[in-house]
C-alpha cells in the first residue's frame, strides 16, 4: 500500500509523517459496529478525530489551509462548498455517506492523503465523516442520489477505437495530452475552484488515479465529473455505450498490471554494437524495470511536488560499453531558461564492498557518489562526482560517453545513454558481470521549477549485468540428455532380456 503511494510520487513530507505516525503507533484494528447515525454523540467524537488526524491538512474549520497544506499539490480539500471529487452522485451534487468513508478509509495514491482504516476504527471513521459534513451547508435536508452504473461494454478493438475517437472528439487532449500524458495544451493553466494549481492525470499510471484505476471507476468518473475541478461530467452529453468505450480506450493505454517497483535492474548482455535506436528489437525485448520517485524532503531547498511520478529503466551491455535506457513522462519540454529538465544515475563512486550503500542524495565526503547527468541543451552525458547536495562537481576519474541520444515525443522522455567499459580507473566501479552494484536515479521537471536539490529522487535499488551464459552450461545440458537417453536404452534392453 505504502508503494502505491510513493507511486504517486508527491506524497510530502507531511504524507510521510502522518503516515509512518499512523501505521506505527496507533492501536487500531478493533472490530467496533459501524455507526452511521449523525446524533451528537457521534459528531462530537468526530470532531475528537478530526483535529487530531485532519485539522494539520484540513484546517480547524475545514477549510482545507491547514499548517500542512501550503506546499501540496492536490491541495487538502475544503470541505466548507461540499464540493467533493469521487462521488456516486450526479455532477455538482454532494456526495452519499458512502462516498466520503471510502475516500477516508482508502486515501488517495499520489497524494498525501493516507488510508486512515490502517489507524482508525469503522465507528472512527463514521463518526469523522459525519462531523466533516457539518463544515458545509450543502449537506443540509440534502438527499443526494446513487447514480446508475450502466452495463459494462467489455474492452473489444472495436471498443477500444471508438473510445480513441471519443478521446479526439470531446476534446480530452487538450488537457490530457495526445498520448494521455498529461501534456495537452490546456494543461499547464489548470485551476481547482479554490483557485489552486491542478494538474491533467497522467492516464498512461492509471495507479496514480485517485478515483481507482478499474474500468468500472473510470466510467463513474466519465459520469459524475469530478466536482471542483476542471474534469467535467459527460452523462448529459454522451451515452452510457460512450461513456464505457471511453474508460476502455483509457485502460488500453496503459499496461493491465499496475508495474511494481523495480529490486534489481539487470543489463543483458548482447553480441555486437548496441543499436542507438530506442525502438530497435534489442532495446525492446530488454527487461524493463520501474522505479518511482519521491520528492526530495530532506534538504533545503526541499520541493513537494515533483513532477516526475516515475522512470522505466533498461540497460544492455557488450565487450566494449554499457548502455541505459530510460523512459518517464513529462508534460512540459524544457530547453532553456534558468531550470531545464535533467535526469541522473547514481552510482557508488568507488569499487565498494557488496553491500555498501552512500548516502542517496548525492553521497557524502567519506562516501562519494559517481553521477551521470543529462541537462537539455547540453551536447552529452557528463560524469560528476558527489559528495552531498551541495557538493557536486567535476568527476576526476570521469569515464567516457559513447553516445547520448535524448528525444522528447507527447509528453514522454527517452534518453539513451552509453559509456565505455574499456580502461575504467583504478578502484572506480568496474561493472564487472555478476556484481551487484547499488544505482538510484534523479529527475528534474523545469517546467516545474525544478533544479539543484528541487528534484525527484528514489532510493537506491540493485543493479547488476547479467553473466553471460556459459559454453559448459550449453555443453552439461546436452550431456544431460545424451545420458538420460544412453540410461533409458539400457534399461530397456534390460526389461527385454528379463
Ligand atoms: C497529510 C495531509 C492530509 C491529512 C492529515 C488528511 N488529509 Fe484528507 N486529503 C488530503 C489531500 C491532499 C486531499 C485531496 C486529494 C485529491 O484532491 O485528490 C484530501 C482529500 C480528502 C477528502 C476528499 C474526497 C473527495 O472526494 O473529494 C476527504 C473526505 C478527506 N480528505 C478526509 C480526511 C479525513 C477525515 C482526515 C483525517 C482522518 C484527513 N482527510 C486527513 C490530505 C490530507
Ligand atoms: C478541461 C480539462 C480536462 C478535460 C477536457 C478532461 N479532463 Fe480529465 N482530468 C482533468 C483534471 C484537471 C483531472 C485531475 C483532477 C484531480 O486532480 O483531481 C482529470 C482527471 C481525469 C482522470 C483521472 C481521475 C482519477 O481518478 O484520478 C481521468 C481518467 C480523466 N481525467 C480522463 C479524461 C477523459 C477521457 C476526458 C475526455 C472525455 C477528460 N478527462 C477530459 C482535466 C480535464
Amino acid at each position: 500500500m505504502s508503494m502505491k503511494i510513493l507511486a504517486g510520487g508527491s506524497l510530502g513530507v507531511f504524507g510521510l509523517a502522518i503516515l509512518a505516525s499512523v501505521l506505527f503507533s496507533t492501536p487500531a484494528h478493533t472490530q467496533e459496529p459501524a455507526k452511521k447515525t449523525a446524533d451528537q454523540a457521534t459528531t462530537d467524537e468526530g470532531k475528537k478525530i478530526y483535529d487530531k488526524y485532519c485539522a494539520w491538512c484540513h484546517g480547524e474549520k475545514g477549510a482545507g489551509d491547514g499548517p500542512g497544506a501550503t506546499y501540496q499539490i492536490p491541495r487538502p480539500r475544503d470541505f466548507t462548498s461540499g464540493a467533493y471529487k469521487f462521488r456516486f452522485t450526479p455532477s455538482g451534487d454532494p456526495p452519499l455517506d458512502e462516498d466520503i468513508f471510502k475516500s477516508v478509509a482508502e486515501g488517495f495514491p499520489g497524494t498525501s492523503m493516507p488510508p486512515w482504516k490502517h489507524a482508525l476504527t469503522e465507528k472512527q471513521m463514521w463518526a469523522v465523516v459525519h462531523y466533516i459534513k457539518t463544515f458545509s451547508d450543502a449537506f443540509k435536508d440534502a438527499k443526494p442520489k446513487k447514480i446508475e452504473i450502466a452495463k459494462r461494454i467489455s474492452p473489444s478493438k472495436e471498443s477500444i477505437e471508438k473510445g480513441a475517437k471519443l478521446y479526439k472528439d470531446l476534446k480530452c487532449w487538450e488537457c490530457h495530452g495526445d498520448e494521455g500524458r498529461g501534456d495537452g495544451p490546456s494543461a499547464k493553466d489548470l485551476k481547482d475552484d479554490w483557485g489552486n494549481p491542478i494538474r491533467a492525470t497522467d492516464l498512461t499510471q492509471p495507479w496514480t488515479f485517485r478515483g481507482g484505476s478499474s474500468h468500472m471507476d473510470i466510467f463513474r468518473n466519465f459520469t459524475t465529473g469530478l466536482n471542483g475541478t476542471p474534469m467535467p461530467s459527460y452523462a448529459d452529453t454522451n451515452s452510457d455505450e460512450d461513456r464505457w468505450h471511453l474508460a476502455n480506450y483509457v485502460r488500453s493505454m496503459a499496461p493491465e498490471k499496475d508495474p511494481s517497483a523495480a529490486t534489481l535492474i539487470s543489463s543483458a548482455p548482447i553480441k555486437g554494437p548496441i543499436p542507438d535506436d530506442p525502438e530497435s528489437a534489442a532495446w525492446k525485448t530488454a527487461r524493463e524495470g520501474f522505479l518511482p520517485f519521491m520528492p526530495q524532503i530532506v534538504e533545503e531547498p526541499r520541493h513537494f511536488t515533483p513532477m516526475v511520478t516515475a522512470a522505466f529503466v533498461r540497460s544492455l551491455y557488450n565487450d566494449n560499453e554499457i548502455a541505459f535506457l530510460i523512459r518517464w513522462s513529462d508534460p512540459t519540454e524544457s530547453k532553456d531558461g534558468a531550470a531545464v529538465d535533467a535526469f541522473a544515475i547514481q552510482f557508488p563512486a568507488r569499487e565498494g564492498e557488496a553491500g555498501t550503500k552512500p548516502y542517496f542524495l548525492d553521497g557524502d565526503e567519506e562516501n562519494p557518489v559517481m553521477l551521470w547527468l543529462w541537462k537539455q541543451g547540453a551536447a552529452g552525458a557528463v560524469e560528476l562526482l558527489g559528495k552531498g547536495l551541495k557538493a557536486t562537481g567535476p568527476n576526476p576519474k570521469a569515464g567516457t560517453f559513447t553516445k547520448t541520444v535524448a528525444s522528447y515525443n507527447k509528453g514522454e522522455y527517452k534518453l539513451l545513454v552509453k559509456y565505455s567499459l574499456k580502461d575504467r580507473p583504478k578502484g572506480t566501479v568496474s561493472f564487472a558481470p555478476g556484481a551487484f552494484i547499488p544505482v538510484a536515479l534523479q529527475v528534474w521537471d523545469g517546467g516545474n521549477g525544478e533544479e539543484g536539490p528541487k528534484k525527484g529522487v528514489t532510493t537506491w535499488t540493485w543493479f547488476t549485468l547479467e553473466k553471460p551464459t556459459p559454453v559448459s552450461v550449453y555443453l552439461y545440458t546436452v550431456l544431460a540428455v545424451v545420458g538420460a537417453v544412453v540410461a533409458q536404452g539400457w534399461i530397456v534392453r534390460r526389461v527385454r532380456r528379463s
